[in-house]
């Protein structure tokens, strides 16, 4: 394919959004692992596409993350009621990565409502299925299900797998599977077959086939293989925000 006809970052991303088959691909200039201003142009776009989703009373879930977490502080305040929920429960992150810590940025910066979701990481099937009866969090989670819009992140199996302190034998299990990338706690092959799935609460694949809209946001050439996979099962109303180094992969790939 002739490259150089895609300077033009639009011309690109609609080049791909035709060959996977998704809602919308954005593509931000350069590359997110090289350049730091990357990472803010796909905050300022996940941002904007967010915001431009909003409408009184609108309900969004929220995954953790660094590209989330940058996407946040892009937000504008609206004149109406919007809230945010954590997409689901521990998953072993560092705070700042955490979906609790971004909704309370994102409530902040939109003016709007929060609700925290408050789950350890590592629980019996017992304490498991006591949690979920309890009154706040059942709540929560009935937020997250009936949500309007789901903006996540997309990561690569292994430093997923790191992040989140995962147990020998869980990354034992990843490696065997040929995992390559992570998207709200389930990991995928390759081929978008997913090979493991983090036990917690909250929004399940399942619940996120069913929503209206869904941002995806992630770039960095480092990611480009586990996003390829991901597209290959992504809903198809889903909008990609990614970077050009991300896009050219993906011409490849598809
Ligand atoms: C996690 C999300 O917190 O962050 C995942 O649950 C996502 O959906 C991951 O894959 C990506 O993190 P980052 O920092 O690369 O945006």
């Amino acid at each position: 394919r002739h490259m150089e006809i895609y300077n033009d970052l639009s011309a690109l991303g609609s080049e791909i959004t035709k060959l996977t088959g998704i809602s919308r691909i954005i593509v931000v200039k350069g590359d997110a692992d090289e350049s730091p201003e990357t990472q803010v142009h796909l905050g300022v776009e996940a941002g904007r596409c967010l915001q431009s989703l909003l409408s009184p009373n609108t309900t969004v879930t929220v995954t953790g993350g660094s590209s989330t977490a940058s996407m946040a502080s892009h937000l504008a305040s609206v004149p109406f009621d919007v809230t945010f929920t954590p997409a689901r429960g521990g998953l072993g992150e560092d705070m700042i990565h955490q979906a609790n810590f971004i909704v309370a940025k994102m409530a902040e910066y939109t003016g709007g409502r929060y609700e925290a979701l408050y789950v350890p990481d590592q629980v019996s099937e017992q304490t498991y299925q006591n949690l979920i009866q309890e009154p706040a969090i059942h709540s929560v989670l009935d937020q997250i299900k009936s949500a309007d819009i789901v903006v996540h992140g997309i990561g690569n199996a292994n430093k997923m797998a790191n992040r989140r302190k995962t147990d020998a034998a869980v990354k034992k299990l990843l490696h065997e599977k040929a995992a390559v990338g992570e998207a709200f706690g389930y990991y995928f092959d390759k081929k978008g077959n997913i090979v493991y799935k983090v036990r917690t609460i909250g929004l399940q694949r399942e619940d996120v086939m069913t929503k209206k809209h869904i941002i995806a946001v992630a770039g960095g050439a480092s990611k480009a293989t586990a996003i390829a996979a991901y597209l290959k099962i992504a809903p198809e109303q889903t909008v990609l925000i990614t970077d050009e180094a991300v896009a050219k992969q993906l011409l490849k790939a598809f």
